[in-house]
């Protein structure tokens, strides 16, 4: 079977660790590169993250490191309550072997791209300051794309400063949101339908009991993931049953899982109240963008199952 080749720039992150395993547990694509930002956790533990992810779930990507800071106001946040000490959970990493990319995580995305001329997807699961300076260093970026998937946005927002109207990774920069979403055509996985594909407690019950039988690194991480995940949830009052970066990557997996509906989209980046917000307008202009709408929620739950059943049986 031919794979797809995908890039998935990311900011692990508890949510984007799931996201990693799930597109390398689907025979249909080959992940040639992890890209580093800051958002969930600072750039230092998001690229070291990468890094350890890479060689726990054996995949042999290339790891560029990108943005530590956005591009326009500063944002830095030491430790994350979702995410956990280092940003996945607290769980810790033998030291890594693997050696980062020379060249940075914009130029890696390019290369990849025109490499692969048009058959590459590219997932973006965190801020978008690496893909807004890939289109500014290389504005023929989107010619070699195959398709650009994000997770976030969404009709509604989970940052409390905006009145919940902003989404984490688009207020961390939404300068470089604005522009991403002025170049390029964006499939926009938001809060709206990452909340509707919530996974519920006996599912997380399913995924410890089978990763807890594997004998590889890659299960007992998963193990370890979604006890924290099912704790930090339903005991500790975090969300961290909606495992908003791995329904991006479901999507492609199986279209049955999202339903997308085109409409225009921008983004607020003057810092007003509401900076952050992906404006949805529905009437009256050229749709720009893939909106994710309608969610299957027993069918993700059911493939972030089979994920950690693939691993545990490896
Ligand atoms: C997004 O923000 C991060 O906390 C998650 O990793 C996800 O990408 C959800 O708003
Ligand atoms: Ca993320």
């Amino acid at each position: 079977m031919k794979r797809i080749p995908i890039i998935i720039d990311c900011d692990p992150g508890v949510d984007d660790s799931y996201a990693i395993a799930l597109a390398n547990s689907h025979p249909g694509f080959e992940i040639v590169a992890l890209t580093a930002v800051e958002g969930n956790v600072p750039a230092v533990l998001t690229r070291y993250n990468c890094l350890c992810l890479d060689e726990t779930f054996d995949i042999g990507a290339k790891v560029a490191y990108g943005a530590t800071v956005p591009l326009v106001r500063p944002y830095f946040r030491e430790e994350s309550v979702t995410h956990g000490e280092g940003g996945v959970g607290g769980i810790q990493f033998p030291e890594p072997q693997k050696q980062p990319e020379e060249k940075a995580a914009w130029d890696v995305i390019y290369e990849e791209a025109v490499k692969y001329n048009g058959e590459l997807v590219l997932f973006a699961v965190g801020p978008l300051t690496n893909i807004a300076t890939a289109l500014r260093k290389y504005p023929d970026l989107p010619k070699y794309l195959k398709k650009f998937v994000i997770m976030g946005g969404g009709t509604f927002g989970n940052v409390t400063a905006t009145g919940a109207k902003a989404e984490f990774n688009i207020w961390v920069d939404p300068l470089a949101a604005k522009e991403v979403f002025e170049k390029l055509e964006v499939y926009m996985v938001g809060l709206n339908a990452t909340h509707a594909a919530a996974v519920e407690a006996k599912d997380f019950d399913e995924m410890i009991e089978i990763t807890s039988k594997g004998t590889n690194r890659a299960s007992d991480f998963l193990n370890k993931l979604s006890k924290f995940s099912k704790e930090n949830s339903f005991e500790r009052g975090q969300d961290n049953n909606v495992i908003h970066d791995a329904l991006a990557i479901a999507s492609e997996i199986n279209p049955d899982v999202v339903k997308y509906e085109k409409h225009y989209v921008w983004v607020e980046d003057r810092e007003i109240e509401n900076v952050g917000e992906t404006v949805i307008e529905k009437e009256g202009k050229e749709p720009n963008c893939w909106v994710a709408m309608d969610v299957d929620q027993p069918l993700f739950a059911q493939m972030m199952i089979d994920c950690c059943r693939y691993y545990a049986e490896k």
